[in-house]
């Protein structure tokens, strides 16, 4: 595990005059380059300004900091659930609005949220379906659904399994970059460690980007990189 942080500094020239990335960046999957969002309204306010930073392709990071410092929303810019207020979101290279959010969101990413958001009415295999053209016994064997609940209402399997459905979901299609808010939030020590292992093999063994937003230790300690959003955010400072 290392631990990232004074990549803010290295913002300004991460990009050439025609807006392209340095070859500095070009090994990133995901790069922030100045992104900062403020949610507008009456109570209107920054929560995240002047964040540089990238994020590979084969590596787990863990994105932590405290309640309330911004990454469930940061997690939804790189979502493509919402658009920055400053700055811009490049996905190799290339700026995620320009081929519309819609495109990112269907081809490029795929979300693991920490209260699952599977179907109830729909079976495990379902489900998994639910996430793009595959195979869903492969991957449900993959993250250690065994055969017998594969043709269940979701609503009768634990957190944890559902848990690792809505992981087998995220892994239908060929989206490059898998995003978890809080994933094992909800999940007893022993379950969280089987759904770490699973979120791991997506790095390493899928090559995916995989960013995951968590308050617990087990998970920083063994992502591959820690990323304290207070050290990349200028609005914390
Ligand atoms: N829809 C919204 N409108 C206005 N402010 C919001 C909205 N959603 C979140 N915020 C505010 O933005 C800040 C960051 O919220 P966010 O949910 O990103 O934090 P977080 O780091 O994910 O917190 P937690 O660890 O508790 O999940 C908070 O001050 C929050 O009150
Ligand atoms: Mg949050």
């Amino acid at each position: 595990m290392t631990y990232q942080g004074n990549k803010a500094s290295a913002c300004g020239g991460s990009t050439s005059a025609a807006g392209a990335p340095s070859p500095a960046h070009e090994e990133e999957t995901l790069l922030l380059d100045g992104v900062g969002y403020a949610y507008r309204g009456k109570d209107s306010h920054e929560v995240l300004s002047g964040i540089c930073t990238g994020f590979r392709e084969k590596t787990m990071y863990a994105v932590t900091g405290p309640s309330g410092s911004g990454k469930t929303t940061l997690l939804s810019l790189l979502a493509g659930l919402d658009a920055p207020t400053s700055g811009r979101i490049l996905l190799k290279g290339k700026d995620i609005r320009e081929g519309g959010l819609l495109a990112y969101r269907r081809d490029a990413m795929s979300l693991v949220f920490q209260s699952y958001n599977l179907i109830d009415y729909l079976t495990v295999r379902e489900n998994v379906l639910l996430g793009g053209p595959c195979d869903p016994d492969t991957l449900l064997t993959r993250v250690g659904i065994d055969a017998g609940l594969r043709g269940r209402s979701v609503l009768r399997l634990s957190g944890g399994q559902q848990q690792r459905v809505a992981i087998a979901r995220a892994l239908a299609g060929t989206s490059e970059v898998l995003l978890a808010d809080e994933p094992t939030g909800n999940l007893d020590e022993e379950t969280e460690a089987s759904i770490i292992d699973v979120l791991k093999r997506c790095a390493h063994e899928d090559g995916k980007c995989v960013i995951v937003v968590t308050h617990s230790s087990r998970v920083c300690a063994a992502a591959d990189e820690v990323v304290e959003l207070s050290r990349i955010n200028k609005a914390a400072s």
